[in-house]
């Protein structure tokens, strides 16, 4: 492979969306940023450099960052963030993958707006597993907010209370006609007549799972989360905040039409508020002549349509190919079972929480809310053997007390806080069972672990029967992926071995719940052998 470099700079930049004009955290100035490609095989260097008054840090979601955790990217996680002035150059090499992922900020809220494609091409001279596209096209789903998302956190964790929701979806950064003042800045995909073409979708969404069609055409699912997969086809694509899904549309020869609309819209499961509206964009065929035909939304499910979730995401099987095997761990070393959801603390004196019963909402797993550390990095601390306390490492195995998971009246109410990891010998195999709860309700939560990938071995719903579930996993061909969506009301298992030594990140990708403490971090220790040990950290990873 070779080495590909690139610079980002972190700056303002002026952006008008639905007739306001505001100013945004972007890289390079542009809104989405713009996309890191690469190939497999080959190193990435990505120098940033932090030209405004908030700390950042990058994320390469979904890059295994075999022996190179340093480039990560969570903050405080495996590195103290990138201050105004300073930069740091993000290093890795890209082992064993090919496909879309993305990269995003990984400190507040601050992919709002920072955040790209991140594109893996196979080895020169490797074709793809299905017939080559004529054209390729990120399609990049995402939230905008009129308010400052900074201020929308702040007062969320303030309060205890549900976040302001965002004022639009978009399609590549463009709401499109169905807002208020934004016919002008709509998403249009240009096609020709009987072409393939390669949509690499990534849902960039602060905080919602998404719907999405595009009127009179079907897809063929190739790829999920930067893996192959059997192809299926479909009309209706789910995508959760994380994720990424590469699907093929074959355009029509001779279409009825000129243009069709596609859309998204919301899957939403939890209580309150939340932006119950749909963004559209246009699919439109290069044609001599214009069909006049009326445009039509394509009818997109209810948004509680569980179902239809549930019954997307059973589609997904690994290729498990001979040149791409699904190497499923057969046995398993470590079993966890982790209670992921919200639940709620005692409101703090002379404050007002608007979570149940007057609460405070917090967010935990196995009843522990997880609290980032805020002046050093938890990398750095065990990478120097000098913990003083930043850390413990008793992350409980299963909930402190069993409880009926998914009935009501909801029984998560005991949560604290803590900064507790769970460690692991290198190469051990790991099955983590997770574990929906409610509270107000039953709520997905898009889980999503760093430097791995995992294999989702089984997924159901109510609580995990660990004496029957078991015997139906998938050991064969599971779908193999860095972001699983919880089932809400379920539960999803999954497995991976722990090859990649650091301290890695596991959390629900929907931001709000990241910021109220459902997160943990796992330490996987190094290997005997020199190609199995962390190296010691870059010359200029960031001091706090
Ligand atoms: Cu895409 Cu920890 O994040």
């Amino acid at each position: 492979g070779i080495t590909r470099h690139y610079t980002f700079n972190v700056q303002l930049h002026n952006v008008t969306r639905l007739c306001k004009t505001k100013t945004i955290l972007t890289v390079n100035g542009k809104f989405p940023g713009a996309p890191v490609v690469a190939r497999e095989g080959d190193r990435v260097v990505i120098n940033v450099t932090n030209h405004v008054s908030n700390n950042v840090s990058f994320h390469w979601h979904g890059i295994r960052q075999l022996l190179s955790g340093w480039a990560d990217g969570p903050a405080y996680v495996t590195q103290c963030p990138i201050q105004t002035g300073q930069s740091y150059a993000y290093n890795f090499s890209i082992t064993g993958q090919r496909g879309t992922l993305w990269w995003h900020a990984h400190i507040s809220w601050l992919r709002a707006t920072l955040h790209g494609p991140l594109i893996i091409l196979p080895f020169k001279n490797t074709s793809y597993p299905f017939p080559k596209p004529h054209k390729e096209v990120p399609i990049i789903f995402g939230e905008w907010f009129n308010a400052d998302t900074e201020a929308v956190i702040s007062q969320a964790l303030k309060t205890g209370g549900g976040p302001n929701v965002s004022d639009a979806y978009t399609i590549n950064g463009l709401p499109g006609p169905l807002y208020n003042c934004s016919a002008n800045e709509t998403f249009k995909l240009r096609v020709r007549p009987g072409k393939t073409y390669l949509l690499r979708m990534i849902n960039a969404d602060l905080n919602d799972e998404l719907f999405f069609k595009i009127s009179n055409h079907t897809f063929t699912v190739v790829e999920a989360d930067a893996v192959y997969v059997k192809p299926f086809e479909t009309d209706i694509i789910v995508i959760a905040p994380g994720q990424t899904t590469n699907v093929l549309l074959k355009t029509k020869t001779n279409p009825s039409a000129t243009t069709f609309y596609m859309a998204a819209s919301p899957y939403f499961t939890g209580q309150g508020t939340f932006d119950n509206t749909t963004v559209a964009g246009i699919l439109q065929y290069k044609l001599p002549h214009n069909h006049k035909t009326p445009l039509q939304i394509p009818p997109l499910p209810p948004f509680n349509a569980t179902s239809v979730v549930a019954n997307f995401s059973s589609k997904f099987r690994s290729l498990a190919s001979p040149q791409f095997p699904a190497n499923v761990p057969q046995s398993v070393d470590r079993k966890f079972f982790f209670t992921v959801g919200l639940g709620s603390n005692p409101c703090p004196k002379n404050q007002t929480c608007q979570g149940p019963n007057g609460s405070m909402f917090a967010a935990s797993m196995n009843n522990v809310s997880f609290t980032n550390p805020n002046t050093v990095a938890l990398l750095q601390t065990y990478f120097s053997g000098r913990n003083n306390g930043v850390y413990t490492t008793d992350f409980p195995a299963s909930p402190l007390e069993p409880f009926n998971y998914t009935g009501m009246p909801p029984n998560n109410t005991r949560v604290s806080n803590g900064t507790k990891t769970v460690v692991l010998p290198f190469n051990a195999t790991v099955e983590v069972v997770l574990q929906d709860t409610s509270i107000l309700g039953a709520e997905s939560h898009p889980l999503h672990l760093h430097g791995y990938n995992f294999f989702v071995v089984g997924q159901g719903f109510g609580n995990f029967d660990p004496q029957k579930d078991p015997a139906k996993f998938n050991l064969v061909d599971p779908v193999e992926r860095n972001t699983v969506g919880v089932p809400s009301g379920g539960w999803a298992a999954i497995r991976f071995r722990a090859d990649n030594p650091g301290v890695w990140f596991m959390h629900c990708h929907f931001e709000v719940h990241l910021s109220w403490g459902l997160k943990m971090a796992w330490i996987v220790l190094d290997g005997e052998l020199p190609g199995q040990r962390l190296p010691p950290p870059p010359a200029d990873l960031p001091a706090c």
